[in-house]
């Protein structure tokens, strides 16, 4: 909802309150927290006016703080917007990038800085869970304006004591949970890689200190993006807090010329009283109904098998005849052929760029094997990495200009490739022309969108956005000619695991780390902002191809389970007892996965903290919850095993555990516990399904 009294504006969702205010033509920020019903204003006063909570802050007009936007002339460094007006509008502007969808009222506030003749607007969408900003600039002067900053939000949070959690990571630990106490100055995290990262993700929660999972206050920031970002937090010497949402623009700016207008991704903030879980909740009732691409949104995604970690670049058309024979009857709807088809991809060391079916491993084309993936009663995928270009392809040979490189240097080479410089139209409609032909050509369901390494030779700040539009503008192309192909996000794992791609792709891979331990831990924390319908989760051979380690095999799937389930073993070559549990694993995922992939999920278990991995869906309806409880090492004979009290049930049922037939009521589940009894080993795991008594 959407209020406006004389000069204060009120934005109110289901849980949350925001609000803000002009005085003496400057915006000033009121208040965000818990929905009050009336406008509120708690922000503090402390300080000269000029220090006073700021709605969009800028830079140089005596706010020392990290600012939301700086402008750059010839002349000068800062900017001085002043209110002009605002209006409804009955729906979001179309803003060129990946957001937020659905027809919502939007709140525009626009703002002029008449020295430089700029017009900013700051729109605000309030929708029941979350609230969505974001911010379009306009140089209606003469001369060209530098960007060195323009920030999707700015939020101001009164005096107090607070916590942050971020998910800063590496390859193979993406997302990693990290807690920690705000302490003075500026807390940043940021890509300047030109994709989101393994190195940290566009998420942050704020927390009120003492935040807990299900009690306390918790912000949560995303910025809907997939290129360089920049999140900053900073307590400042009266202990408020500022938190600044946006791109991440580098050095030497970007100029807007006379007439041009930019407009800045958009930043999804929601608030809960009902602590870390209640954010997560609602970032994913958000994601579910609004952001994830509703040909596939809710709906239960095809359990894949896929090639890499069994069969790598040996994809001849023998192998994938066994594979696929291996795979069949199993329960598995989809085959995916991953790297190595293409070119003369044999290696790592050529042909990405070539998209032309490997002559020699596949002398008939890809029609045989997908015709036996048919006969088998199965779909069939393809792997693609459209941004990359090996120096040894014949799409090198001909266009040595089509990788990003700045004039009279040396290319840097990681995984032995360059990126395509996707900010040339050209290179776009070249990776859009091959991917077509192989995608009309051949009866292809699902395509694994790749992307292998950080930008590097950048010649200037611009060609990172150009560089993330056009990734975004060949996805609009694939998915307008191609609707019902679904199209999996995968980068080295999940180094670009975001909204932006979570927009197109309905399910991201999760890492390359399918070791159950680690996964459960990569999870945990992807799950602090995005739905488990939209992480791609593989069961694999043991010793784990990342950590060595062994973990049982049913602990492997019920793991995977919790998101969208799939197989990257070799099938063919499993022992008939795995053969048999898989069979099992997908029927019963097929029966679970409606309540997994929209079910409300509360964490019960930490396992950065607490030696367990335990969670609980809920359906919405609350009349079925699907537990799993993951134990990492194993506890002694005759010790007590755990008393574990479920969330989210409804609190005057009674629920039957489907495994054993015992009947609990909701209280006593919630208040006192269930046992958890599980085989003595380490990485023991279970999965427990509870239905409400009629
Ligand atoms: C990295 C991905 O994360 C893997 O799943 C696999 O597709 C390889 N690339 C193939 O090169």
């Amino acid at each position: 909802m959407i209020q406006v009294i004389e000069n204060k504006f009120l934005l109110t969702g289901k849980e949350y309150q925001y609000a803000f205010y002009v005085e003496d033509g400057k915006l000033y920020h009121a208040y965000y927290g818990a929905n009050l019903g009336v406008y509120y204003e708690s922000c503090g006063k402390e300080g000269y006016k000029v220090e006073l909570p700021k709605e969009y802050s800028e830079f140089g007009r005596g706010d020392f703080r990290p600012t939301a936007i700086v402008v750059r002339t010839n002349e000068s460094l800062s900017t001085d917007f002043r209110f002009d007006s605002y209006k409804i509008l009955d729906k979001k502007p179309s803003i060129g990038l990946p957001s937020m969808r659905g027809e919502k009222q939007t709140l525009a506030v626009v703002l002029k800085d008449l020295r430089l003749n700029l017009k900013l607007t700051l729109f605000y969408t309030p929708y029941e869970d979350g609230l969505v900003r974001s911010v379009l600039l306009e140089n209606n002067g003469k001369e060209a304006v530098v960007l060195d900053k323009i920030s999707s939000g700015c939020f101001e949070f009164s005096r107090g004591e607070y916590e942050t959690i971020d998910l800063c990571g590496r390859s193979n630990a993406e997302r990693q949970y990290s807690r920690e106490k705000l302490g003075n100055g500026v807390k940043k995290l940021a890509s300047s890689r030109g994709i989101t990262s393994h190195q940290t993700n566009c998420f942050m929660a704020l927390l009120k200190s003492g935040a807990e999972e299900e009690t306390g206050e918790a912000y949560g920031f995303n910025l809907i993006y997939s290129g360089n970002f920049n999140i900053e937090c900073e307590k400042d010497a009266y202990s408020r807090v500022r938190v600044i949402v946006g791109e991440n623009i580098l050095y030497g700016g970007i100029e807007l010329q006379a007439g041009e207008k930019y407009y800045t991704p958009e930043v999804v903030s929601v608030y809960s009283i009902d602590g870390i879980g209640g954010m997560s909740r609602n970032f994913h009732r958000l994601y579910r109904k609004y952001l994830i691409n509703p040909v596939f949104a809710d709906k239960i995604r095809p359990i894949v098998i896929n090639s890499w970690e069994s069969v790598v670049y040996n994809v001849g058309e023998e192998t994938l005849f066994e594979f696929i024979d291996g795979a069949k009857g199993l329960g598995i709807d989809m085959v995916v052929l991953d790297d190595g088809w293409f070119g003369e991809r044999d290696d790592e060391d050529r042909s990405l760029g070539d998209w032309y079916v490997h002559k020699t491993k596949l002398p008939n084309g890809l029609k045989p094997v997908i015709d036996r993936c048919h006969a088998s009663g199965m779909k069939f995928g393809i792997w693609f990495e459209p941004e990359a270009i090996s120096p040894n392809s014949d799409l090198y040979r001909q266009h040595p200009d089509w990788a990003i490189h700045t004039n009279g240097c040396e290319g840097v080479q990681m995984r032995n490739q360059f990126v395509l410089d996707f900010s040339n139209a050209n290179v776009v409609d070249y990776v859009y022309e091959c991917m077509k032909n192989i995608l009309e050509n051949n009866a292809i369901d699902y395509v694994k969108w790749d992307m292998n390494r950080s930008l590097t030779d950048v010649p200037n700040a611009k060609k990172y956005r150009d560089y993330t539009l056009g990734v975004y503008a060949l996805y609009n192309r694939l998915t307008a000619s191609f609707p019902n192909v679904l199209i999996e996000g995968c980068s080295t794992g999940g180094a670009r695991f975001d909204g932006g791609i979570l927009y197109y792709s309905p399910m991201i891979w999760t890492s390359d780390n399918t070791d159950a331990w680690c996964r459960a831990k990569i999870q945990y924390s992807t799950s602090l902002c995005y739905p488990l319908q939209s992480l791609s989760n593989h069961v694999s051979d043991v010793p784990n191809r990342q950590t060595k380690r062994s973990i049982d095999f049913e602990t492997r799937a019920n793991v995977a389970k919790f998101g969208c389930l799939g197989y990257e073993l070799h099938i063919a070559n499993e022992k008939e007892e795995n053969r048999e549990l898989v069979k099992k694993q997908t029927a019963e995922y097929k029966k679970d996965a409606d309540v997994i992939l929209t079910g409300d999920l509360y964490r019960l278990r930490n396992p950065y903290q607490d030696g367990a991995f335990a969670q609980i869906v809920v359906a919405e309806d609350k009349s079925r919850a699907v537990l799993l409880y993951v134990r990492e090492s194993s506890v002694l004979n005759g010790q007590k095993e755990e008393r574990l009290r479920l969330k989210g049930l409804e609190e005057n049922a009674k629920y039957v555990v489907e495994e054993t037939g015992e009947i609990f009521t909701a209280k006593s589940l919630l208040k006192v516990g269930l046992d958890i009894e599980l085989k003595r080993m380490d990485y023991s795991s279970i999965i427990l399904h509870l239905s409400k008594v009629k």
